[in-house]
């Protein structure tokens, strides 16, 4: 059988398949264009099965120049493919290129918010700084405490109102002894003493902010989870004077020179004398106001001299040692100095009000 092809078909048929694979506008119609040209249901395919059917000399020569016009094929389609992809990709580099004249508007509209330190954070370093400038250092105790520390070894009766169900949250009511969210900062004054005794480190002079807890209802100035600062002091010779000159020193520091401090006869079980003190209105400056329902003052917190039953519970000798405590709330120096009317919104988490601090 004669073959239907020869050599100046096949220049013929490379030649064209060459002007189509340069002609070729995108790696897609490439792909086709190759499947055209030299698939199964190509002229090459035909060529190729035709062969099997010639003289052996003509389907060695054919065969030649068959694989020959296909690896030209080939390498134009190779050729055509190296170039398409490049312009491709650069093409597509451009499209995703930034411009950032053109993002002016985005930028505008979502600046990226720097967050910062919460107000009650804020108020707990900057009481530790006037505490520490004067002499006192920063001690913090657990907050989930035992019936022992957080009232019986403050000289807390059983009875005390402060141990009802009112106000104390318990996390444990055992028999032997129950577990409760502290109430106070004062059972780490009992941690500390017993610390100084443990290693013979008294005197002591440490400040202890910190989260307590109370079993109230929420409303302008309570909180069931808020902050105290307590304060201790056990030296030698310590009496009720040193006590209010810390407090009158501390005011002044805190909130001002024009700002004072006073104390009023109060009782505390782990103190004696007791007192709570009070400041200057901070809304009036001492005029009277609504706030301070004219008197000048608002109560800050509570303080007097370590009772002797606190120093045994301990076993620290009174005969050697004296000392004085206080505490206040770290949430009610915020809102007495940046002048909030309810304390929620120190826990509303609301950003509006946040950010003003
Ligand atoms: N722990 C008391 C309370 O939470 C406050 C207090 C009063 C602390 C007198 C003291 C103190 O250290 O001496 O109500």
């Amino acid at each position: 059988m004669a073959p239907t092809f020869d050599s100046q078909t096949l220049d013929a048929y490379v030649a064209d398949a060459s002007a189509r694979i340069a002609a070729a506008g995108d790696l897609a119609a490439l792909a086709s264009l190759e499947a055209e040209l030299t698939g199964r249901r190509s002229s090459l395919g035909a060529w190729h099965r035709e062969l099997g059917g010639l003289e052996a000399e003509a389907r060695r020569e054919l065969g030649r120049l068959l694989n020959e016009a296909a690896g030209a094929i080939g390498v134009a389609l190779a050729a055509r493919r190296t170039s398409l992809s490049a312009s491709e990709r650069t093409a597509r580099l451009a499209a995703d290129r930034l411009h950032l004249d053109e993002l002016e508007d985005l930028v505008a509209v979502a600046p990226l918010e720097r967050g910062h330190r919460h107000l009650v954070t804020r108020t707990r370093d900057a009481l530790e700084d006037v505490f520490v400038a004067m002499g006192f250092r920063v001690e913090e105790g657990p907050e989930v405490e035992t019936d022992w520390y957080n009232f019986e070894a403050l000289n807390i009766p059983p009875a005390h109102p402060s141990r009802g169900m009112h106000d104390t949250i318990y996390v444990d009511m055992g028999e032997a002894e129950s577990i409760v969210l502290r109430t106070h900062t004062s059972p780490v004054q009992i941690r500390l003493m017993e610390a100084a005794v443990r290693d013979g480190s008294l005197p002591l002079h440490v400040v202890i902010p910190g989260r307590v807890y109370r079993r109230d209802t929420p409303d302008a100035s309570h909180l069931v989870e808020f902050h105290q600062i307590e304060g201790l002091v056990v030296d030698k010779g310590i009496t009720f004077a040193d006590l209010a000159g810390t407090i009158r020193a501390f005011t002044a520091a805190y909130f001002g020179e024009d700002i004072d401090a006073r104390l009023r006869p109060s009782y505390f079980p782990f103190t004696e004398p007791s007192a709570e003190f009070d400041i200057t209105c901070t809304i009036c400056r001492g005029a009277g106001c609504r706030t301070c329902s004219q008197t000048g003052w608002m109560e800050l917190g509570g303080c007097g001299v370590v009772d002797p039953a606190v120093f045994a519970a301990v076993g620290i000798d009174p005969s050697e040692w004296s000392g004085f405590a206080f505490g206040f709330g770290i949430d009610r120096c915020a809102f007495m100095r940046h002048q909030i009317a309810d304390v929620r919104a120190l826990t509303d988490n609301d950003v509006r009000f946040l950010r003003q601090f």
